[in-house]
């Protein structure tokens, strides 16, 4: 019930939607802020034809992996919007990018991940996706991962990811959207000055890494959790049987990847 209503309440207004969120998230960084080995927030890659792993931490691993692979990041200046727990922005260090900014509208967040990563060339800002503090033409790659979902209007964020990319740069893009709305995606980057240069339907992969790392979803839950808020929290990190498990798995919701270019 309560994420029923949650889910109903970010639907009523783009602004409401941010500022739930944005409790959700900072009530989330509190209460594990001493977890500092719960480095990723998103549901995970499985290589549906390769090697299987219930790593819940490599699973989330492989999303990153998955989709940074789709660019050249050495040398680079790169910018994560919706960093959560930093463990994307550490990861993408071993692409050898030249700094890496992580940007959340967290506070909360944004300290664990100050107090955790501690390398010269990372750091970490707090602000909205909606309207970056960054000066015009300031990265070469910006990233995003199941962030964007949250934002009041996404319009508004791939206009300040034009703003802000050098002209050459890339967008690394990945969330997931109701299967009715995600045709008229393309159109919208591109109207707000983004070519999509790839795109892919990564559900399958997704929907096999909820699987596998539910028991360990489910153990962690137990332990910490107290039983009236564990079904709400069950939904949140998509377990088997949770709705978005549920919108994934009868194709009402999918999960996709994208590279995305501003021209020169
Ligand atoms: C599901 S988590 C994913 C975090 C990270 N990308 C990962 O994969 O571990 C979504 C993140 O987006 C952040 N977020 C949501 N709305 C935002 C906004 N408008 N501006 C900046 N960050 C936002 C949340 O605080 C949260 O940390």
């Amino acid at each position: 019930m309560v994420a029923k209503l949650f889910r109903n309440l970010v639907d009523f207004s783009p602004k409401l939607s941010l500022r739930l969120w944005q409790l959700f998230y900072e009530f989330i960084a509190r209460r594990f802020k001493k977890l500092t080995n719960w480095k990723y927030m998103n549901y995970g890659f499985a290589d549906t034809q390769g090697k299987v792993t219930d790593d819940f931490n490599l699973l989330s691993e492989n999303l990153y992996h998955h989709l940074l692979g789709k660019a050249q990041l050495a040398g680079k200046n790169m910018l994560e919007v919706g960093c959560g727990r930093g463990g994307g922005c550490e990861l993408m260090l071993a692409y050898q990018p030249k700094t890496i900014t992580g940007l959340d509208f967290s506070e909360n967040v944004i300290s664990f991940c100050k107090q955790t990563y501690q390398q010269p060339n990372l750091n970490f800002v707090a602000g909205n996706a909606e309207s970056l503090p960054f000066d015009d033409n300031s990265f070469d790659i910006i990233v995003n991962l199941e962030s964007s979902h949250c934002y009041g209007n996404r319009g508004n964020f791939f206009k300040e990811v034009t703003r802000t990319l050098k002209p050459g740069g890339f967008f690394l893009y990945a969330d997931f959207m109701g299967r009715v709305h995600y045709p008229k995606r393309p159109a919208q980057l591109t109207e707000c000055g983004l070519q999509v240069i790839t795109e892919q339907d990564i559900t399958p992969n997704v929907l096999q890494a909820m699987e596998l790392s539910a028991p360990y979803k489910e153990a962690m839950i137990k332990k910490i959790v107290l039983k009236p808020f564990r079904k709400p929290i069950n939904d949140f990190v998509g377990v088997p049987g949770s709705n978005i498990y549920n919108k994934f798995n009868s194709g009402e919701t999918i999960y996709f990847s994208m590279l995305c270019g501003k021209g020169e």
